[in-house]
């Protein structure tokens, strides 16, 4: 690609990327002009370009769609990665720490790739499919129909991605349903961006908030599907008061 038609596929990618998300992007990097309305090719810029790259086999593509639900990051879907950019160093700094440690987990998104250069903080990670889904209207809906064996392999594979986190350190910090996604036949987690390191003689919430997410889920969400024995069931747990993913684990496996 000459370097014209480089600069030209940047510009109109950060076009795309305005027209989709509707955010003020010059928030997460320097990308226009003043007005906020012309695209810019500017370091940042060129360095989103070479994440692509990276991701892609040196090749370029645009992302298939954008979405920026809290207005702290901002995602970029490509068909088989995912790219997200924050607008603070300090969060993109804790969720690739995170991340970069967690490598080995197979119930945690994977992180590709981590930048921080020339006002762009990034990282790349697997793409995923979410398991509740939103619709324009802001209702919410499970991808699958829930039966209890479904739901107990989606407790047992984030027990084991909340084990790993916890015993790094750190709770993840905002653990429902809407934050949990699909590789293949695995349940992973992803979203670390609430993630706190954990106080010495504290609890972690994120067993608590999986099971009243995962009840909350099941009863509206999943309408006629769920069964009353995985009602039960978390109701059971939920009352055990479980405080980390290494108990949650072994109550799940046992099951
Ligand atoms: N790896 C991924 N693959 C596919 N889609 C993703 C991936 N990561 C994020 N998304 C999509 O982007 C949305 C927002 O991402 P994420 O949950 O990381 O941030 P957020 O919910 O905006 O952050 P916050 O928790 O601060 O509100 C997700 O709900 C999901 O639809
Ligand atoms: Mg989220």
């Amino acid at each position: 690609m000459s370097d014209i038609s480089r600069i030209q596929f940047a510009k109109d990618t950060i076009q795309f990327i305005l027209n989709e998300s509707c955010c003020r992007l010059n928030e997460f990097f320097p990308c226009t002009t003043e007005d906020k309305q012309t695209p810019l090719y500017t370091e940042s810029v060129e360095q989103l370009l070479q994440l692509i790259e990276i991701n892609n086999n040196n090749q370029l593509i645009k992302p298939l769609s954008v979405t920026t639900s809290s207005g702290a990051v901002l995602i970029l879907i490509f068909k088989n990665f995912v790219i997200k950019i924050f607008n603070s160093h300090k969060t993109w700094s804790k969720v690739s720490t995170i991340l970069n440690q967690l490598k080995h987990s197979d119930y945690i998104v994977k992180i590709t790739h981590s930048i921080s250069q020339n006002n762009i903080h990034a990282i790349s990670t697997e793409r995923l499919i979410p398991i509740v889904e939103h619709n324009s209207y802001g209702n919410h809906h499970l991808i699958y129909k829930f039966d209890h064996l479904l739901v107990l392999q989606l407790f047992r594979n984030i027990s084991c991605a909340l084990r790993s986190i916890h015993s790094i350190g750190y709770q993840q910090g905002d653990c429902t349903w809407d934050n949990i996604g699909m590789i293949g036949n695995r349940f992973v987690l992803f979203d670390f961006n609430c993630a706190q390191q954990l106080m010495p003689y504290r609890n972690s919430s994120d067993v608590p908030q999986l099971i009243k997410s995962g009840l909350y889920n099941l009863q509206y969400n999943n309408y006629d599907d769920t069964e009353q024995v995985t009602i039960d069931f978390l109701l059971k747990l939920k009352n055990l008061n479980l405080t980390d993913g290494f108990q949650l684990y072994n109550k799940v496996m046992s099951k």
